[in-house]
């Protein structure tokens, strides 16, 4: 059993581990598809962004998942909200784009009707043209949300999870010294592209790092030598990527190495290091000496998904801070592209008559437990074969009286 992997306890998983993954059917059903998004998107924590993107009165964010529309906003007190982006009238976006300032209203594009910061309805366009309207019952919809160390998260709907700060309490004080709630938005670094892969293959790439070695020279280089994953246990992973010792063979690892500073703010075991910490089913927060990440992955249809990810930095950020901060991205943004095709190959394979699944390392275990998280709530994916046309749903809840949650 190899070091690079090991549980949170610090044992090492068991000899006789299933190494199989899921099914290759689970990657293309559209049936699963629509299960997936009613019991694990819609019921589970989504990052958004930062307060510090949102930092003035009318800045907003949007977020699209699941069918749903969220849109985060600070309103004239200084008060953060989150509504669903949806007008009253007829249901148009209120806000358009990702992100913005909308001023002291939000005006809908499509008839006019306008609403105050804090979401209550200011009046109709054409009011004589409807019976009066109740401000605050006309208003716009509340979502869910918790802000965690200064990170925007919404829920559509109640589940299984708890809240986001007992799903993550057992990182809370390692990541503490990184000064989250602090965190200014690093301009021009948010992303948002689609793939052409189900989300899950998408995931699976980044639930290992067996393939770091061979896939991702930048990362490999920097801290491919003692890097490890930690499995899913209860909702979160832990991936932890130690700096190598010695001589580092390209220019961005070997500059970055050199010239990032002494992060004093943080205990002498983090100074050199990259923290990666997943949260089921789909988002990852990297703590780096320099910097601060997010991704996660926005599952479009069965097959087509969007990454999207955005990065942070320090509030008093020195300039040489700064050029590290470039170097890191640089390092990242390279692994990111890298791992674009590997999910869309894997996925398409699945879809192959020679296609007989996976087996896995334990290197990949991670993997496996994420698989093991999908099982737990969708049972039905536990089935080698898919299930007939229009019985999927039916199947899992019977699945699910056996077998939990
Ligand atoms: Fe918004 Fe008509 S849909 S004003």
């Amino acid at each position: 059993m190899s070091d690079q992997v090991r549980t949170r306890t610090g044992t090492k998983p068991p000899d006789d581990w299933d190494r199989r993954g899921l099914p290759g059917w689970t990657y293309h059903s559209d049936e699963l598809f629509d299960l997936e998004i009613a019991s694990i998107f819609r019921t589970h924590w989504q990052c958004v962004c930062h307060v510090n993107d949102v930092a003035g009165p009318g800045d907003f964010q949007t977020f699209d998942i699941a069918g749903e529309r969220a849109l985060i906003i600070r309103d004239s007190a200084g008060t953060l909200r989150a509504f669903h982006n949806l007008c009253r009238h007829r249901g148009s976006r209120i806000a358009t784009g990702t992100h913005g300032n909308c001023g002291n209203s939000l005006v809908c594009p499509y008839h006019g009707w306008t609403y105050n910061l804090d979401g209550t309805l200011r009046g109709p366009a054409r009011s004589e043209t409807f019976p009066p309207l109740d401000n605050a019952e006309w208003g716009l919809k509340p979502v869910e949300m918790e802000v965690w160390n200064g990170f925007v998260f919404v829920r559509f709907a109640p589940g299984p999870q708890g809240s986001v700060a007992d799903t993550l309490a057992c990182v809370a004080g390692e990541v503490a010294p990184y000064g989250l709630p602090d965190l200014r938005p690093v301009e021009g670094s948010a992303y948002s592209e689609q793939l052409e892969a189900n989300w899950k293959a998408v995931r699976d790439v980044d639930n290992e790092g067996y393939h770091v070695r061979q896939a991702h020279p930048g990362l490999d280089d920097l801290y491919g030598r003692k890097y490890y994953d930690e499995p899913y246990v209860d909702g979160i992973a832990r991936s932890v990527g130690p700096f190598n010792q010695g001589p580092a063979r390209r220019w961005s690892v070997r500059n970055y190495r050199k010239l990032l500073p002494e992060a004093t703010w943080l205990p002498e075991s983090h100074r050199r290091l990259w923290l990666y910490v997943g949260m089921f089913p789909n988002q990852v927060i990297g703590f780096y000496p320099d910097s601060v990440i997010m991704y996660q992955e926005v599952p479009l249809s069965a097959d087509l998904t969007t990454q999207r990810g955005a990065i942070w930095r320090r509030k008093d950020e020195s300039r040489q801070l700064r050029v590290a901060r470039y170097l890191s991205g640089r390092i990242d943004r390279d692994a990111v592209e890298e791992d674009r095709m590997l999910a869309m190959w894997t996925c398409e394979a699945a879809r192959s008559s020679a296609y007989e699944g996976v087996f896995l390392s334990d290197l990949e275990y991670g993997l496996r437990t994420f698989h093991d998280h999908l099982r737990l709530f969708l049972p039905v994916m536990r089935e080698e074969k898919e299930p007939a046309p229009g019985t999927l749903r039916s199947v899992n809840e019977c699945l699910i009286s056996e077998f939990g949650p």
